[in-house]
């Protein structure tokens, strides 16, 4: 299958997505549509580059990205000629949902989505904040745990020279966890990160629900289910 893959700015059920995804493109085809903020949060986690090994290249740009393209691309006009058999939103941000839920097209996962329901195409979205939601943040240094050792073994060893006094430039880090291994002092790590959903984001999620052929779902394994079945 030709699947259209929508990533929004969300940290929460990032690394799942993209294993999901890494799983789902060994017997599909698959094509990203990436917000601005979906791109800055897959660089703070480490995973953008990732991205390049799930696409299959069948067209030019596989990788489309609000970055580099109007929120209204022509290249959305590929869902009009029903290049796609699916669509997945994975994560979805609480935004992102409150405008699918409104019919309000105004980034590039936006107008992808509005496109994509206005051509009856089976669409999968990922809400984030369905339910409590516990997630681990980027790679971060903690300040009182941090000895500033002049031989400081993580800036020396990271082969991203992604580590300078004594911070983390997230744009450069791959989430190799070796600063985690060998900082003699455990300063760097991830952290849990607990969020609880808003009275407004559950009931966005209900309103998105009732959209014609659009499934929204809790976890990623739900979602290859969905498109192995
Ligand atoms: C590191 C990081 C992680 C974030 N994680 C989430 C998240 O899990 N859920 C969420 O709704 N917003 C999250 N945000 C905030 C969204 O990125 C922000 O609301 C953005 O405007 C969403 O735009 P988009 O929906 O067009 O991608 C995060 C932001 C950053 C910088």
């Amino acid at each position: 299958m030709n699947i259209a893959w929508g990533i929004t700015g969300a940290g929460s059920h990032l690394t799942n997505t993209i294993k999901a995804a890494k799983k789902i493109s060994t017997k599909n085809k698959i094509t990203f549509f990436v917000s601005e903020a979906g791109e800055e949060v897959l660089k703070t986690y480490g995973l953008f580059d990732e991205l390049n090994q799930l696409v299959s290249n069948e067209y030019l740009d596989e990788i489309i990205r609000e970055t580099t393209n109007t929120v209204s691309t022509s290249k959305i006009g590929r869902f009009m000629l029903g290049k796609y058999d699916y669509l997945i939103v994975s994560p979805t941000t609480s935004n992102t949902v409150a405008k699918m839920a409104h019919g309000i097209s105004d980034t590039l996962v936006t107008n992808v989505f509005t496109s994509a329901t206005k051509s009856d195409l089976e669409t999968i979205v990922l809400a984030v904040d369905k339910g409590k939601d516990v997630s681990k943040s980027p790679m971060t240094l903690e300040k009182e745990k941090c000895q500033k050792c002049q031989d400081c073994p993580p800036k020396q060893k990271c082969p991203n020279n992604a580590i300078h006094q004594y911070q983390i430039n997230l744009s450069k880090c791959n989430k190799c966890k070796l600063c985690v291994e060998i900082c003699r002092h455990s300063a760097i790590g991830q952290k849990e990160i607990i969020l609880e959903p808003r009275k407004t984001d559950s009931k966005n999620i209900r309103e998105l629900n009732k959209t014609e052929n659009v499934r929204v779902v809790q976890e990623v394994s739900k979602i290859i289910d969905l498109i192995d079945s």
